[in-house]
């Protein structure tokens, strides 16, 4: 079957083409729009559809609308209810469930001869658990715990995938939501709801938990796997914080309150769903499974012995898992996800192309691994454009912004190219063989970054730049077979500074989705003081740059 997956409705609209189980294209409509997440989660905006992404899923396969077999499109409409029937305050709400309805017409309209028969709705939550359970390599047998804001009527599902077959054991239905909790503690520090939540995860490692008692009464688990989310009345515990205000001690014990408490309450529900299943592997998706300290927390202290997360956990992700569960429904086996690296690909030729347009001076160096390597132990700082675009809004080395760990001024530097506050972290990218010598707690192999890592002691002062202020790090491994450039490159630097690790962080500037496109990585290199471009392999350097 040739299946397109479609996510549209809330956030993150993206599309993703499985071929006969095979995942073979998936991307976010933010990478080709360059409008960070697409758009606004607003009702106003809910018939809006990936179609950049849709289309490049196609182009990128060959196929024509009309090969299509399904589309599969992650929300079902009969699942809905009225917004005050659940107890949401979103008075707009059945606009969002009315274009939900319209979407095959509009899917026609966009992708033209296509059959709006083929439209097949999946609810929400079950396009999640599949993102996990099939889109891992254990859909033959795993446990499943989806958490988000909000589906049609529900937060959360917690279920098993045997033999490749969903069988679904709790859902929450709204309002209880830690998906949305979390989005309103967001929008009380300060930061862009349904946007920023993970500055509330960076920002709790300043804090101490000292709120935990009022979030243990509003925020609790019920003994048959569901819970409860009373609403908060934040103001009472700490005043909102302006988006333009410095940040308080307050504001970070507020964060480490709601953190916590969310750490305990998803240990508790793995705890049942394992309880129920007795099962090994854990697999996660939803928004909520991008809070890596959250994940970090359910693998060390609860029952089971492997924790997969899906790359692309938020809402993007359920094009992929509304598309491989329409494959399975219709009888294909579906294959793990191959990587992270759905996305957009160039030829050297095409890049070359795109170079002399430009009209830059470019060269070809023997080897592009050892160039980027002695800019970086030089202490330049590198952008990194290589294969294909990553799915999710992690960069796992192919559109990165990389620099030396052993200074701890580049979290600044690089935070200022960025235009992030400071309080944020960057990450390191390690290669796999040496990861248990520098982050020996934590689960390794950690190849999407979903996990944060103790860094041991006697590594802190020589990779300093990577270290976060609670002496963690989020890894990401680099497996030689799996990313054979970057891990070459790894290895050039180790050689030239004896240190295996690399800072690794998005390919953007502030406010921008990250670069996808050749002309993106020529505007970011062309704006921000960046020393190299290694784009395939060509380099672009800097006048007067490091390196
Ligand atoms: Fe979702």
């Amino acid at each position: 079957m040739k299946v397109l997956g479609i996510n549209a409705l809330f956030h993150d609209p993206a599309a993703a083409l499985v071929v006969d189980g095979v995942t073979v294209a998936a991307a976010e409509e933010e990478r080709f729009s360059r409008r960070k997440h697409g758009k606004r989660p607003v009702p106003f905006a809910a018939w809006e559809l990936p179609e950049l992404a849709a289309r490049w899923c196609l182009d990128a396969a060959g196929l024509d609308v009309s090969d299509l077999d399904a589309v599969a499109y992650s929300y079902d409409p009969q699942l809905a209810r009225a917004a005050d029937e659940m107890g949401l305050s979103d008075p707009w709400d059945h606009l969002r469930q009315t274009y939900a309805r319209r979407a095959p017409g509009f899917l026609a309209t966009a992708l033209p001869g296509l059959d709006p028969a083929v439209v097949r709705f999946v609810p929400h939550h079950v396009a999640h658990a599949a993102s996990a359970g099939l889109a891992s390599p254990y859909a033959d047998g795993a446990d499943v715990l989806v958490l988000d804001g909000r589906g049609e009527c529900a937060s959360h599902l917690a279920g098993r995938y045997e033999g490749g077959v969903l069988d679904v054991l709790r859902t929450q239905e709204l309002p209880h939501s830690l998906g949305l909790l979390y989005e309103d503690i967001t929008e009380h520090l300060g930061f862009l709801r349904s946007s920023d939540e993970f500055k509330v995860m960076a920002l709790a490692s300043y804090g101490r938990p000292r709120f935990l008692d009022e979030l243990r009464r509003a925020v609790r688990t019920t003994d048959d796997g569901g819970f409860r989310t009373d609403p908060v009345d934040w103001g009472s515990l700490v005043k909102p914080r302006r988006a333009d205000e410095e940040w308080t001690a307050d504001h970070a014990d507020l964060a480490a309150s709601v953190q916590h408490r969310l750490e305990e309450v998803l240990l508790e529900l793995a705890g049942w769903l394992h309880g129920r299943t007795g099962g090994r592997v854990l697999t996660l998706a939803g928004g909520v499974a991008l809070n890596c300290v959250a994940n970090t927390r359910i693998l060390r202290d609860g029952p089971y012995d492997e924790v997969w997360v899906q790359p692309a956990a938020g809402d993007a992700g359920t094009a992929l898992g509304g598309a491989l569960h329409v494959a399975r429904a219709g009888g294909d086996v579906t294959a793990a996800m191959p990587g992270a690296d759905l996305g957009r690909g160039w030829s050297d030729e095409e890049l070359e192309a795109w170079l002399t347009t430009a009209r830059v001076p470019f060269e070809r160096p023997a080897d592009v691994a050892e160039e980027v390597a002695a800019c970086l132990a030089a202490n330049g700082v590198v952008a990194w454009f290589q294969g294909r675009s990553e799915y999710g809004p992690r960069a796992l080395g192919h559109r990165s912004l990389l620099a030396h760990p052993g200074h701890e001024k580049n979290l600044e530097r690089l935070n200022d190219v960025k235009g992030r506050e400071q309080f944020r972290p960057v990450a390191p990218m390690v290669l796999a063989d040496r990861a248990r010598e520098l982050f020996g707690r934590g689960p390794l192999p950690s190849p999407y970054m979903l996990f944060v890592h103790d860094v041991a002691p006697q590594w802190r002062d020589r990779i300093s730049a990577v270290v976060h202020v609670d002496g963690t790090a989020r890894v990401q491994t680099v497996d030689d077979a799996d990313e054979p450039l970057v891990a070459r490159m790894l290895r050039s630097f180790e050689r030239r500074t004896g240190l295996p690790v690399v800072v690794n962080t998005s390919l953007n500037t502030a406010g921008r989705p990250m670069v996808d496109d050749p002309r993106d990585a020529l505007e970011c290199f062309g704006s921000a003081p960046v020393d190299l471009l290694a784009i395939g392999p060509f380099v672009v350097r800097r006048p007067g740059g490091a390196g």
